[in-house]
């Protein structure tokens, strides 16, 4: 078998750019990114409105304060438009006024529509990525091998799918703000070059510096992240843990304990996403008081070594100061991002490793139609294990012939589930190991070949639903009230229904937690008597019920398997009086077989574990 998956929580050593490997994801899901052009224009324009919006409220002060708005025709940009006005408005000073008050009004709309829309159309996106992603895990899931669950912890899959998938599309909300910062950043080199290039020569170091602090930052942010990522899933994993197996919490007085245990893992996530926290918020001030410092440094230095008058006017020298302080919070935009970025590695990296092939021992099923046992079902040298340290089935050989009932007899711990599990295509088998009439079963598609089983397991596994829904869970056609009537008889549990208030819509708890034992084993077998499969395998199925209920069931069980092929694996040997062969198995290997009377005569295994029983 192949590698164990671990849960390691390490950094890549080598990792593509965390905005790249969010792309990869979105492509991954069905999502292009390219969808996100649409908002990302959108608050372009609200940038551009906006500004637009501002530089008219320059002229509307001027004027309003001068009470004279002629100025207005020789203002760059704004002069050209206003001569295409007609001349009388131009002459009237007041009407001018109104003209450009109105511009600016509708401009302050436009940008508010403009943004609010910018906002809609990437909560939209990213809600309906976020459901893509929900969606893709979940299938994701659904086609793992069982050996996958064995070797993970559903705590830490709950975690993922409820939390790690949200922090993972994070940077996708804010990538709006983060594309408009990078716009606004380039606009505003542009300016401070057209003002003055040697202070801006100067200037540059600036955001250099700026740079290398962020990213020292970023690297203990991300660091954190992966820490922030394991916590997350370890409290999952106790909160999942615990909730499950109270009755085990409460009879062991483990309740303290327990609520210690939580509460150091709680604890220790809300200190490490506390200083992560720190880190992201400290971002900004630092990049602000660097900004500051730098200015006052540049300026005067610029001013001292180049003059006044050769650097720029004093208006342009006020416009420049504005813009470097404008350009220095866009820059502080740009890094928040950067940290929701790094905040989100953690996370990203355990949805990307749901999407990769390793550990996840998917069982593929053939290309062939499976349409019913023709003649046997043969094990031939079948070895099987769990893990590479233990080999649990060896070369197990023997033949279960059609219509007949096989028992499979032997101490527990011997491999006689595992058989099953590995009928029930839970686990792979080696290639040539079993075959259906001749056919490797690998080859079958497992949709075909499942329908044709149906299985009572050791482990009674129920649904937080009604006992209909319970009872006709995965049969795809429609069930008759007498039809279902006539199972729950079958599996002497029309007397229980009788006494519930709503009958078979009477929810039965959390895993069937209202259900007795007993209860629920019948419950299994009327599952799997509606589904009137050829193949019908139940392993310990009549394990806890009554001996009174145990033999009607029993005449149930035997009138169900008349013309079927079944599987019995029974502890309490008198089940399989009737077995037409039985199979011992010890150690995971055969260790006996043949029908009843011969293996009594044997006086081998099974007249061992006869003997022992009779008393
Ligand atoms: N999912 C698993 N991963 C690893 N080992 C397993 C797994 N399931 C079972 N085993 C091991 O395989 C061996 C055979 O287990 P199996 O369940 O087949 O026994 P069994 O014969 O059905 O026993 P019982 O009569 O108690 O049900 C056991 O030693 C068990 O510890
Ligand atoms: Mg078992």
């Amino acid at each position: 078998m192949g590698t164990g998956i671990r849960y390691c929580f390490c950094m890549a050593p080598k990792e593509q750019p965390i905005i790249r490997q969010v792309f990869e994801l979105l492509r991954r899901i069905g999502i292009p990114p390219s969808y996100l052009a649409f908002p990302v224009c959108l608050s372009l324009c609200t940038a551009v409105a906006e500004g637009a919006s501002m530089s008219l409220l320059i002229p509307l002060l001027n004027g309003f304060l001068q009470r004279n708005f002629a100025f207005a025709k020789e203002v760059p940009v704004l002069g050209s438009i206003i001569e295409k006005l007609p001349p009388e408005v131009l002459a009237n000073d007041r009407m001018l006024f109104a003209v450009i008050l109105g511009g600016f009004i509708t401009l302050f709309l436009t940008k508010n529509v403009l943004r609010y829309s910018t906002v809609l159309s990437i909560a939209y996106f990213s809600e309906r990525a976020l459901h893509h992603l929900r969606k893709a895990l979940f299938t994701r899931y659904l086609s793992f091998g069982k050996l996958f669950f064995d070797r993970t912890n559903v705590g830490h899959h709950s975690t993922l799918l409820l939390e790690f998938a949200h922090l993972a599309l994070r940077p996708v909300q804010t990538i709006d703000k983060y594309m408009n910062s990078m716009f606004s950043l380039a606009a505003y080199f542009i300016v401070m070059i057209s003002i003055s290039w040697r202070l801006t020569l100067v200037a540059l170091p600036l955001f250099v510096v700026l740079h290398f602090t962020v990213r020292t930052m970023i690297v203990s942010i991300k660091k954190l992240s992966y820490g922030i990522a394991e916590r997350g899933s370890a409290l999952g994993k106790k909160s999942v843990e615990i909730l499950s197996t109270i009755p085990l919490v409460k009879s062991s007085r483990m309740e303290r304990e327990e609520q210690d245990n939580y509460t150091a893992i709680s604890n220790g996530k809300s200190r490490m996403d506390f200083r992560a926290r720190a880190l992201q918020e400290m971002i900004l001030p630092l990049q602000e008081i660097i900004t500051i410092t730098a200015v006052a440094i540049i300026f005067f230095g610029a001013l001292y070594l180049f003059g006044r008058d050769r650097v720029a006017s004093s208006s342009a020298i006020m416009v420049y100061f504005y813009i470097v302080m404008n350009a220095s919070s866009k820059f502080g935009t740009l890094s928040g991002f950067r940290g929701t970025l790094a905040a989100a590695t953690g996370p990203l990296s355990e949805v990307r490793r749901i999407f990769t092939e390793e550990g996840k021992f998917f069982v593929r099923g053939g290309s062939k139609h499976f349409a019913g046992i023709g003649s046997e079902i043969a094990c031939k040298d079948l070895s099987f294990s769990y893990d590479d340290d233990r080999t649990v089935l060896q070369n197990v050989s023997f033949i279960l012939a059609k219509g007949a009932m096989t028992a499979i007899v032997g101490p527990t711990g011997a491999g006689k589930s595992t058989l099953i599990n590995l009928f029930m295509r839970y686990y792979d088998c080696a290639p040539k190991s079993i075959f259906v009439d001749g056919t490797d079963i690998r080859e079958f598609t497992l949709e075909s070949y499942l329908e044709h089983v149906a299985l009572v397991s050791q482990e009674t596994l129920l649904l937080h639903d009604s006992l209909r829904s319970n009872i006709l869970y995965g049969i795809r056609r429609e069930v008759a009230d007498a039809e279902l009537q006539r199972v729950l008889e079958q599996a002497r549990l029309t007397e229980f229904v009788g006494k519930l208030t709503q009958g078979v819509d009477t929810l039965i708890g959390d895993r069937g937690v209202r259900l007795s034992g007993g209860e629920k084993q019948r419950v299994s077998i009327a599952r799997a008597l509606l589904k009137g499969a050829d193949i019908l395998i139940l392993d310990e199925a009549t394990s806890s019920l009554d001996s009174e209920t145990e033999k009607l069931i029993q005449e149930a069980i035997d009138e169900a398997v008349q013309g079927r092929t079944s599987i019995v694996i029974a502890h309490r040997l008198s089940t399989i009086r009737n077995a037409d062969k039985i199979v011992v198995v010890e150690d995971g290997s055969i260790a006996e077989e043949g029908d009843l009377e011969t293996l009594l005569q044997n006086k081998g295994a099974f007249f061992r574990l006869w003997e022992q029983q009779k008393f």
